[in-house]
């Protein structure tokens, strides 16, 4: 927390908004609408929340298939399931971990084919990093697709100087508690469709129709934002631009320790995209380093360092066993590699420098012990 929260939480106290809409929640959708350029944006209670209102709008159903980047946390696709309709599941391409367009231009081909297009594409901006979003717009648009834009974890990144989050037909940003700057849970769907946007607000708010007594035409949620929730992100949103410089400070921190060892390979940031580094994730090269992705999170465990592998492709996932994929290339299974190598270390925008140096030293002893072991075998 900044310190400035309390002062919007006192304001829905004193004047008594404790609700799911009131100032707060109109404030916070007009500032981040405003902050990231979208013509309007509706607080919701989830990122997922958002997501599937989405898909909701979009008119996705039971038996539709919508298209999904499988290297996520699963509450990307998770909603496509709430709706009845079938998840295609898309690699990952080695220049921003995100959405491989060669893949998805074949999964377009196969279903133009097939007589089969999706009803969307959902594109996730993995660790704040954007996706190849021209190469990927261009693919959507030529097929007549809209794309939501999955940015719960890129909220304050840029992609050619515009922000992370408005290039698809919608947006959605996560407040969750992990997330760069958050409301303990919340998420924000984003638009410059108006039209759409009120009738989110509408499908959020158990779809009640405009009538003096309780009725309802179509099935809606309870997923509106609290006000005072709303309240704790207004004063986040004030110190975003901070956390994402301390989130690049922790990176270029571990870059400049960790990027000339061998074997290591930081998360790419595309040229002309500006990462607000919401994890630093790493692959490691064994063969040329030594030690093992797992190697290093055992290590940083036994210090009590909390490390994680890289998200698990929701390909590989039981609950969508058998779910179809499509890798990269024929050779080249990008989100496979980069689950069996990568790790996220610790990148709180909070991180002391000394607990980081703790971090980084611990990395380099499992290294050096390694080859010392390493040594005394061969000998
Ligand atoms: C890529 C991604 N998509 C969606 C979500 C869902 O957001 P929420 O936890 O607010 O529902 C998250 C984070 O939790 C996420 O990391």
């Amino acid at each position: 927390m900044s310190g400035h929260e309390q002062k919007y939480i006192n304001e829905a106290f004193e004047t008594n908004w404790i609700a799911p809409l009131g100032p707060n929640v109109d404030a916070f959708e007009k500032e981040i609408a405003e902050y990231v350029g979208a013509n309007d944006a509706v607080a919701v209670s989830s990122g997922t929340a958002a997501i599937h209102l989405a898909l909701s709008l979009l008119d996705v159903n039971k038996g539709d298939i919508v298209f999904c980047s499988s290297l996520t946390f699963v509450a990307s696709a998770n909603p496509i399931i709430y709706q009845g309709a079938d998840p295609v599941f898309i690699d990952s391409e080695p220049d921003t971990w995100n959405m491989s367009p060669q893949a998805l231009e074949r999964a377009f081909h196969d279903a133009t084919n097939e007589g089969r297009l999706p009803k969307a594409v959902i594109v996730v901006n993995l660790y704040g990093q954007c996706a190849k979003m021209d190469e990927i717009l261009s693919i959507c648009n030529h097929y007549r697709v809209p794309i939501i834009e999955d940015a719960a974890e890129s909220l304050g990144s840029t992609y050619k100087g515009r922000a992370s989050g408005t290039f698809g037909k919608f947006g959605i940003f996560s407040f969750n508690g992990n997330k760069i700057i958050t409301t303990s849970g919340g998420g924000m769907l984003i638009s410059n469709d108006i039209e759409a946007l009120k009738k989110a607000r509408f499908l959020a708010t158990q779809a009640r129709d405009p009538a003096p007594h309780y009725q309802h035409s179509i099935i809606g949620f309870n997923y509106r934002l609290s006000n005072i929730l709303a309240g704790i992100g207004r004063a986040q949103l004030e110190v975003l631009h901070d956390r994402v410089e301390a989130r690049r400070v922790v990176f270029k921190r571990y870059h400049q320790e960790l990027a000339h060892l061998p074997g290591f390979h930081l998360m790419p940031e595309l040229e002309d995209t500006r990462s607000n580094r919401w994890l630093t994730a790493l692959i490691i090269n064994e063969a040329d380093s030594g030690v093992s992705a797992g190697d290093v999170l055992k290590a940083l465990a036994n210090e009590n360092i909390e490390a994680r592998p890289v998200w698990k492709p929701l390909h590989m996932q039981p609950i969508f066993q058998g779910t179809r994929y499509y890798q990269h290339s024929n050779s080249e299974n990008i989100s496979e590699h980069l689950f069996n190598s990568g790790i996220c270390l610790p990148s709180g925008s909070n991180l002391e420098e000394e607990d980081q140096l703790k971090i980084i030293n611990c990395i380099k002893d499992v290294i050096n012990n390694n080859s010392k072991e390493r040594d005394v075998i061969h000998i």
